[in-house]
Order: structure tokens, then C-alpha cells, then sequence
């Protein structure tokens, strides 16, 4: 790929005079020197562009938006602490996601709780948190809900997932707004008007307003104006007040060169177009990979290569599916470049091979590439999202460590795992 799109690389990547990739000022090279590859380093001032863009274009179409970021695209103690500090919301799906929260002290009042099977151990600790918003998907939580809430005391702000059955065309494994989805309460079959009923009785629950979210990355802007129409409507047929909207994430970003992502104004306006009417709900967004994803890079050492005359040459990197499940699971694509000679002519069609055991574990299809060399450092951009939330220990690998970047300084936000952290809870 030619890095002169670098809208794929976090915005402060740069060539410096070594030929070298560097971001926030860091030298890649040293990176791998100091920190060991796989590596995955993420550039703070591309999240906190992120986090400012999304507010600020929100907020300019519909002054009544809060953002939350959806830890569920990676989350741990030092970006939740960034997200805090630029004043963001968050969404959390466990009782892991929520802790992490908890031990940085995120206000419980900016937390919402989602999951289709959230258990009851996981909605105790919410509640006693004092968590902002349950957002409840399915008649079982609504019963457990309206009894823990009871149990303490409390009367729990929630907002009722729907399911408003439109299609966004994404992968089939991460759409979740059609009918046939193990998420929320459909309206065509009149489930999500009966949840809205039990919910609005119940002492225990406060009724916000409606969520939902379509599936992820959605490329299109019209399937979030049409569900926008959906559920506004639908509250208005069954009498609902809407105190808040949302129309969950989903956003895209670019993997590829030859992707081209709504900008994120243009999904604001979008999504904005929808509530022009007297009331004024909050609307509440919850990017996650629109966020994190751009500004993370992963970065791979080269080792071994194997050539098929006639018919393909695999060059094997020292990570793979267990840092970055996405290729092997979607068929996701990705670019890379080599990072400590930018400038080599790309004149090799190789394809990037992981070092797990097992023959779909390929990181990058068929692209050309200089002559890689072991020792050649592959970056591959977009890499800030679900890959390392996804990362795996399968073929006991450790996870590799994370570098947060900034004005030329480095700083290690999670240590490489070692072989001790791999059997640390295993028993004789
Ligand atoms: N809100 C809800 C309720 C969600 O389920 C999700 C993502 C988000 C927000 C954030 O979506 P984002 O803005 O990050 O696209 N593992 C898949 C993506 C799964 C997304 C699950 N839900 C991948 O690697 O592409």
C-alpha cells in the first residue's frame, strides 16, 4: 500500500529520516527494540481526536447527545482513564468491562449495561455501583431487574432494546438489528410493545427510552436514518415518552485504501435528521471501533517464509489469530506496510501468514510488498479495535504488550504476558 492515505495510520504517523514508521513521535524501530514484538502500540492523540470529534459533530446537528464509548472494541485501566478525562460515557457488556470502569473510578452515572444474558451476579454489582442505565433486552432480565432493584431499594433507570428489523449489511456474524437476532425485542412481532408495557408498570424500572443497535460497521448511512424513523414512530404508536434515544454503534472505519467510510459528520447529520420534531430526547451514541480503531497499530516481526513456486509465498510474522482473530473469523482484510524501510519498492506478492497452528491463520491475502528479510517489522494500521479486545491465549501464546504513544515518549499500558501468567491459575 502506499502510505500516502494514511487515514488508515493514527494522524500523527509519520516517515522520519531513517525511513522508519513512526507514530506520536516514536520511532517504530525502538519501539520493537524496547518493547518486543508482537506489540501493539496506540497513539493518544488519535482516541482523544476521536472522542472530540464525536462530541463536537454530534453536538453541532444535536446539542442533546452524550457519547459513550463501547468498551466491548478494547478497553483497560489507561484508555478507560483517557476516556473519563475527555468526558465520555461508556458501555460495558460484563461484569469485566464494568470492574475496569469501577477501578478507575468512571461515575457510575455515565455507565450503561448491555448484554443479552446479563447474569444475576453481574446486575447486582451494576446496581450497587449505582450504573447510569440497564439497557434491557429480553423479558428474563426485565424480571430479574425489576427484583434486584426492588431488593435494594432503588428505582433503575432503563432503556428497552429493540429489534427494528433493518438490515445495516454487514458481516451476517455482527448484524444485530434484523429479526432473526439473539438481540432485543422485536417490534414486528409485537414483543418489544409488551416488554415496553410490563416495564412501564413495574415500580421497580424508570422507562427512558429505546435502544438499538444495527450491527457493526455499518458503510451505510440510511439504515440508521430508517431505524431512527422505526423506533420514534413506534414510540409515539405505543405511547411512550422518549426521555432518550439510541441508536447504539457501529460506525465504520477504514481497514483498507480502497474503503471509504462515512465521515463521522456525516453520520451525525444523519442520525440527527431524525429528531427534528418538538421533543428533545437525549441521544445517546455509542462508537467503540470508530474510536479506538484507527489509533491502534499492531506490529509484527518477520521469521520464517515458504515459497510454492507457481503458486504462493507465505511469510510468517510472530503473532497472528491469537492477537488479532479477524481475518481467520470475518475474512477481514487489512493493509500493512513494512515499517522499517517505508520506502522499499513494493515488488513481492507474498501473503502474511500468523504463527498459530492452524492453515487459516493468515493475516494478509496476496498483497505486494517489498522482499521481506527476517527481522523486517510489519505494521499493520486499523489494528486499534477488536483485535487485541478478541486476543486469545490458543497455542498458550501470551498476549502481547500495549504501548500508549505520545510527543515522542512511550508508555507501557499492559505488560507482555509472560509463561507464569499462562499457568498461574492452573492446579496439579
Ligand atoms: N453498542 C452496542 C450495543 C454494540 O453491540 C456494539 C458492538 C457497539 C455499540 C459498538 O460498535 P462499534 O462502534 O465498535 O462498531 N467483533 C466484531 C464487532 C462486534 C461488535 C459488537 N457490538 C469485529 O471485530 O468487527
Amino acid at each position: 500500500m502506499s502510505f500516502q492515505n494514511t487515514s488508515l495510520f493514527p494522524s500523527t504517523a509519520n516517515i522520519n529520516r531513517q525511513d522508519h514508521l513512526e507514530i506520536g513521535g516514536c520511532d517504530i524501530k525502538d519501539l520493537a527494540t524496547e518493547f518486543g514484538t508482537p506489540l501493539y502500540i496506540f497513539d493518544e492523540t488519535t482516541l482523544r481526536e476521536q472522542c472530540r470529534e464525536f462530541t463536537s459533530s454530534f453536538r453541532k446537528y444535536y446539542p442533546n447527545t452524550s457519547v459513550l464509548y463501547a468498551s466491548k472494541a478494547f478497553i483497560n485501566l489507561s484508555l478507560a482513564q483517557i476516556f473519563l478525562e475527555e468526558g465520555l460515557g461508556l458501555d460495558v457488556v460484563s461484569g469485566g468491562e464494568l470492574a475496569v470502569a469501577q477501578a478507575v473510578n468512571f461515575p457510575p452515572e455515565k455507565i450503561y449495561f448491555h448484554g443479552n444474558n446479563k447474569g444475576q451476579d453481574e446486575l447486582e454489582s451494576a446496581l450497587a455501583y449505582g450504573i447510569g442505565r440497564v439497557v434491557v433486552d429480553n423479558f428474563h432480565e426485565l424480571g430479574l431487574l425489576s427484583q434486584i432493584s426492588s431488593r435494594i431499594g432503588i428505582k433503575q433507570d432503563i432503556l428497552i432494546r429493540i429489534s427494528p428489523g433493518v438490515d445495516p449489511h454487514t458481516h451476517a456474524y455482527t448484524t444485530t438489528g434484523i429479526i432473526d437476532s439473539k438481540f432485543g425485542f422485536p417490534i414486528q412481532t409485537g414483543q418489544a410493545e409488551e416488554a415496553i408495557r410490563k416495564a412501564v408498570q413495574d415500580n421497580n424500572l424508570r422507562v427512558m427510552g429505546l435502544h438499538f443497535h444495527l450491527g457493526s460497521p455499518i458503510f451505510e448511512l440510511e439504515p440508521y436514518i430508517s431505524a431512527m424513523e422505526i423506533a420514534i414512530e413506534f414510540a409515539s404508536r405505543v405511547g411512550l415518552q422518549l426521555q432518550e434515544i439510541s441508536p447504539g454503534g457501529g460506525f465504520a472505519i477504514g481497514y483498507t485504501i480502497d474503503q471509504a467510510p462515512p465521515s463521522i459528520d456525516d453520520y451525525a447529520k444523519a442520525i440527527t435528521s431524525a429528531l427534528q420534531g418538538p421533543d428533545n430526547p437525549l441521544l445517546s451514541i455509542e462508537p467503540g471501533r470508530s474510536i479506538s480503531g484507527r489509533a491502534g497499530v499492531a506490529l509484527y516481526s518477520v521469521g520464517a517464509s515458504k515459497e510454492i513456486p507457481g503458486i504462493r509465498k507465505y511469510v510468517s510474522v510472530d503473532g497472528g489469530m491469537g492477537d488479532n482473530i479477524r481475518p481467520a473469523l470475518y475474512g477481514s482484510q487489512y493493509e500493512a506496510v513494512v515499517a522499517n524501510r517505508m520506502g522499499a519498492n513494493n515488488d513481492d506478492l507474498v501473503s502474511i501468514a500468523g504463527k498459530f497452528c492452524e492453515s487459516g491463520d493468515v493475516l494478509l491475502r496476496d498483497i505486494m510488498f517489498p522482499k521481506l528479510e527476517p527481522g523486517d517489522l510489519i505494521a499493520v494500521p486499523a489494528s486499534g479495535a477488536y483485535a487485541p479486545a478478541m486476543a486469545s491465549n490458543y497455542n498458550l501464546a501470551t498476549k502481547p504488550a500495549i504501548v500508549l504513544v505520545k510527543d515522542g515518549k512511550a508508555r507501557l499500558i499492559r505488560k507482555r504476558e509472560t509463561y507464569a501468567d499462562l499457568i498461574r491459575n492452573d492446579l496439579l
